[in-house]
């Protein structure tokens, strides 16, 4: 079997003209532009390169964006002044705090003082828990991202064995509730693997859906999966490549070459989960505008 490839920037791209359009028609009847305030702290490569892509995509939405990029010797109490400021500031809808914070800094008292109905991220101990229960929220964009590729996609996920690999508060965790729940895009059967998994492969071999976000490139091979499975990708890593001019090549969790000859449909690594991750900001972004 030769997988296809599960395209998340057309996907994307057909969603995020969908919100501008959304976002066109709110300035018009309201006179309400969407904001999104991003903090970035330090200069990691990577949190960089995200925190751009956020920054351009709202442009072309039509959003209003606020991007307040500061040195990693940032204190404490500063980072804590910048997400009030923004909790204040009314062009500001929704606020992201770029992960991973400096190690001095206490991530979860950051994200605790993100007013929850700014929390686009849907990271805040308000947002986890009305997700928990099935209240109205705002849902994380990577896992809400991947449910919507599959809804789009027209993947079965009631009845199905899915299986995630990876914890995180970020991506492993929610994914695996969202699979879980009784809701469109849910009612999966479903196993979470991590770092203590013993026998990873007997469980990957049991998934019609593996979503894979373990952070590390070659966490799954084709050996590990089932024929016909559906293999979302969630990794983003950055390999050293002369060939390139920035010197490095993106890669996701799985050996994409033999993961495709087994599986029926793989996200590729760039070009999968990410986009449809900025488009799920910009969709909670307009939702917090609207709720004004
Ligand atoms: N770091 C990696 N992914 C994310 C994300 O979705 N949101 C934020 N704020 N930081 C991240």
């Amino acid at each position: 079997m030769s997988a296809t490839l599960l395209d998340g920037k057309k996907l994307a791209a057909e969603m995020r003209a969908e919100i501008a359009r959304q976002v066109a028609d709110l300035k018009a009847d309201r006179g309400v532009t969407p904001g999104l305030g991003v903090i970035l702290i330090g200069t990691d490569p990577a949190s960089t390169s995200y925190v751009t892509a956020k920054e351009r995509a709202c442009e072309e939405a039509g959003m209003f964006s606020l991007d307040v990029r500061v040195p990693a010797e940032t204190t404490q109490e500063e980072a804590l002044a910048l997400v009030c400021r923004m909790n204040d500031d009314p062009r500001v809808h929704g606020i992201l705090v770029q992960l991973p914070l400096p190690r001095h800094i206490d991530e979860a008292a950051v994200i605790n003082a993100i007013a929850p109905e700014k929390d686009v991220d849907g990271f805040t101990p308000v947002n986890v828990g009305r997700m928990m229960i099935g209240e109205t929220c705002f849902l994380p964009c990577t896992p809400h991202g991947i449910i919507q590729m599959l809804l789009k996609t027209g993947v079965q996920t009631a009845g199905q064995h899915a299986v995630v690999i990876g914890r995180s508060n970020i991506v492993g965790k929610p994914v695996a509730h969202l699979l879980m729940r009784k809701a469109e895009g849910g009612n999966a059967t479903v196993t979470v693997c991590h770092t203590g998994t013993r026998d990873l492969a007997t469980h990957t071999r049991q998934a019609d859906i593996l979503v894979v976000a373990a952070g590390r490139p070659g966490t799954v091979t084709g050996s590990m999966i089932k024929p016909g499975a559906v293999v979302i990708d969630v990794g983003v890593n950055r390999i050293p490549d002369a060939s390139k001019k920035n010197g490095f090549r993106l890669v996701g969790d799985v050996d994409a070459a033999s993961v495709s000859e087994v599986a029926s449909l793989l996200t590729p690594v760039p070009g999968g989960v990410g986009p449809m991750t900025i488009t799920m900001l910009l969709a909670n972004t307009l939702e917090a505008a609207r709720r004004l």
